[in-house]
Order: C-alpha cells, then structure tokens, then sequence
C-alpha cells in the first residue's frame, strides 16, 4: 500500500485501524476521512529532524492552505508546530481555534489594508512581504496605528524572494522561478532594491528571508532545496555585509513531495533535512556569518497521506468500444486537482479489496463539467451502484480547495485518532447553500 496506516480486513478498505466501510455507512458519502495521529506523526518527523540538524530555535510552520480548519489549528499547537497562513479566512480560523499568533507568518501576493490591519489586531507574528507594494502597505498600516493614537510597534517582516530555481514540477505550483507570480527577483537586483526599502521604513524590521521553490519535490530532484539555500544564505550574507541588515531568519517554505500511488517515491524527511542542515552549516561557515533560525513550511507532506475520501458508486457507464465511466457522488467540487493539476491518485474499491482487478474506467463525479474527473483509467473489480470507492491521499488540497459549484454541499470532515472517529467538520446542508442569498 502506499501508506502504513491503509490496510485490508475482511475484504475491506481499512485506513488509520478503522474499517471504511462502516465510516461511510455512520457518516454517509461523500466523506472526507483524516488520520490525526499521522498528522501527528508527520509533525513530529519535521519538528525533531528541524531542531536536530538546523538547530533548537529552528520549527516547522504548517502551511494551512493544505487543510485549513479549526481543529487542524488545535493540532498544530498542541504539536508545538508554526503555522503558515494566506488570507483572514485562515487568520481567523486560527485564531478561533486558540493558535498561538506570535508563531503565524502571513503570505499571500496581494495583502489588502484590510488584511493587513486585521492580521495585526490578531496578534499575527511575522509578515512575509511578497514585493515593494506590499511592504509599503505593510509600512503604511504600521505608521497609521501611531497616528491614531495605537501603540505603534515595529512589525516583524520577512521578504519573499525567487531564488531563480525551476523544481520540475507542475508550472502552476513551481513558485521559486525568476517570472514567478510570488516573490521578488534576486537576479534581477530587485530583491536587494527591496531590501533597500525596507530598510527606510521605520515600522518594519526586516527579520529575514523566505523562499518556496515549488511542490511535489523529491530529492531525485537533484539538490532543489540546497541550491535554494545557498542562494538564500549567499543574498543574506551579502546584505549584511553592505547594509548592515542582521540575517536571523531563513524561511525555506514547503514542497516536500508525498506518495499518491505507487510510482511516486518515498521522501525520508529526516534524511533530506540532515542533508540540507549540513549543507546550511557549511555554507554560513565559509559566508563567515552565524546560522540564521531555519524555518520549513510544510502543507502536503504533513497532511497528505493522513487523509482519504470515500464516495458511493453511482452509474457505471460502458460504451461500447470506446471507454467505461464510474461516476460517483462527489467529483471535482470536493477534489479538483486532477482538472487543475492531472494529478494522480490511487483508486480503490473499498468493500470489495480481495476481488479481481479487471474492470478499467475513468472515476469521474457529478458536476456538469467534462472535465469533472477524479482520475482516468483505474483499473479495478467492476464497481456495483453503492460500492464504496476510495480516493488515497487526499489529506492536502481537497477540503480546502473545494466548492459549491452546482451548489452541491461539501462533504464532513472525520477524524479519527486511537481507532475512534469524530466528527472535525459538519457536513453542509442545503440550508447552509442558501445562508448568505437574500
Ligand atoms: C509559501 C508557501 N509555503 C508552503 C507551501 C506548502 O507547500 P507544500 O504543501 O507542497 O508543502 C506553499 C504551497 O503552495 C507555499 O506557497
């Protein structure tokens, strides 16, 4: 199986100790389903690999864009984790949940004066300013708290650079590329200009630097994350040097890549950052400079594989020699990364595991979009009308990147921790559709 918490019972589809069979006959279809002590697992493999091998000040900043609710929140802070937010909706959230603000950095590459004075009445502990604008946006809110007579603090920033490397991964997830809608340039002397600017600003204090490369890197990648570092450590060293700028927190993002079938390889994540620690080590050595406080910014690889989604067959369309369609009760309001990305997945029959894979189709979902396909071409035992099909790794960008489109409700999310599943996320209900209309 592509990962240890999925397992065969009983000719059933078992996923964290529990049978999915019977979770999608208590909850209904289709179901989000999360596996939080993997999550917990997965937090655990960054935080204690980080503090290893890049030092103790150094952690792991969830990238809640991955799944963002409120009890993943509780979870990151009770795992001592950081948390990467990008717009109020995650900032609230967060704050709803208790989150601890002072460990947030908020991204984004188009902060409004709204998100930027809400982020700081809620406490949010690092800006990470994407470009000129948005530092002087950030500078501006900053300067207006003390003409309005608010206690005006410097604000903590980090400036979000392209340290001009391509990942080879999907163009709409490679962000580290020179043209890249996300950051400023170093290549282009545009980084040091912002540098520079900041530095007039007397609300900000420029703490460091942030970079992500991309997505669904491996390390087969060749090196993607120690080159981005030496660029990154070789820029802050220079701008110490010539302005006087103290480098104290190198922000390396996320990307590490996560099994979604077979084919995709295994990341050790404590190898890959034992790697990179001495790699970093090495580097401040010859740089002459101390090693900044490393932060990661993981979202897929802490959630991915801890989650799962479990639908119900519906119309099993056979046309004769051309193709075969399973259509089943979700699609791509619930996952729309195979219409965004093609991304792949594995594809499971849940009740029926021990049965005879002969059956090939497209999995596709309900929406009135051709493009509406979970995945093409599974092969598996002949669905039935009700079967279960299960969707692996679907823990990152499902339920939040999911919609309403054709009005069609979002699924709960379950959680299960200990063998015991509880309820993270209510279902939608048509009610819930019509909340807002007036
Ligand atoms: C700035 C930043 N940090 C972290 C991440 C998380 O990446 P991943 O989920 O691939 O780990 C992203 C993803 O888009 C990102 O844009």
């Amino acid at each position: 199986m592509i990962c240890e918490n999925i397992g065969v019972k009983d000719n059933h589809l078992s996923f964290a100790g529990v049978d999915t069979v019977a979770l999608a006959e208590k909850y209904g279809t289709p179901l989000y389903i999360m596996d939080e002590d993997r999550i917990r697992h997965n937090c655990r493999a960054y935080m204690k690999a980080m503090k290893e091998h890049f030092g103790e000040n150094s952690f792991p900043a969830y990238a809640s864009k991955a799944a963002s609710f409120k009890r993943i929140y509780e979870i990151m802070k009770e795992e001592g984790m950081g948390i990467d937010l990008v717009s109020l909706g995650e900032i609230f959230t967060a704050h709803k949940a208790g989150f601890p603000m002072e460990k947030s950095f908020f991204h984004g590459n188009n902060k409004t004066f709204d998100d930027v004075d809400n982020a700081k009445a809620y406490g949010v502990g690092y800006f990470v300013a994407d470009n000129i604008s948005e530092l002087d946006l950030i500078g501006l809110r900053s300067r207006s708290d003390e003409q309005s007579g608010l206690p005006a603090k410097k604000q903590k920033v980090i400036l979000r650079l392209t340290p001009g490397i391509d990942p080879h991964t999907y163009d709409a997830v490679a962000t580290g590329k020179v043209d890249s809608k996300f950051g400023t340039a170093i290549e282009t002397g545009q980084a040091e200009q912002l540098v520079k600017k900041a530095l007039e600003k007397e609300y900000i204090d420029i703490v460091g630097y942030h970079c992500h490369v991309g997505s669904q890197v491996f390390d087969s990648e060749g090196d993607v994350y120690l080159n981005a570092a030496t660029i990154m450590l070789n820029f802050g060293a220079e701008m110490q040097k010539k302005y006087g700028v103290e480098f104290k927190v190198l922000n390396l993002g996320g990307g590490f890549g996560v099994r979604y079938t077979q084919d995709d390889p295994y990341l050790d994540i404590e190898a890959n950052i034992a790697k990179l620690g001495k790699h970093i080590k090495a580097t401040c050595k010859s740089l002459g400079i101390d090693v900044p406080q490393i932060i990661m910014e993981p979202g897929r690889s802490i959630v991915a594989d801890a989650g799962m989604t479990l639908y119900s067959a519906g119309t099993i369309k056979e046309i004769t020699g051309y193709k075969n369609y399973v259509s089943v009760d979700g699609g791509m309001t619930d996952n729309p990364r195979y219409a965004l990305y093609g991304s792949k997945y594995t594809v499971l029959l849940a009740n029926r595991m021990n049965e005879k894979a002969d059956f090939t189709a497209d999995v596709v979902g309900r929406c009135c979009e051709s493009g509406d396909i979970i995945q093409p071409s599974v092969t598996m035992p002949k669905p039935q009308r009700d079967d279960i099909i299960a969707v692996c790794t679907t823990g990152a960008y499902n339920y939040s990147m999911a919609s309403n489109y054709n009005r069609i409700p979002r699924p709960p999310v379950i959680m299960i921790k200990d063998g015991r599943d509880y309820v993270a996320v209510r279902r939608e209900s048509l009610e819930d559709l019509v909340r807002n209309d007036v």
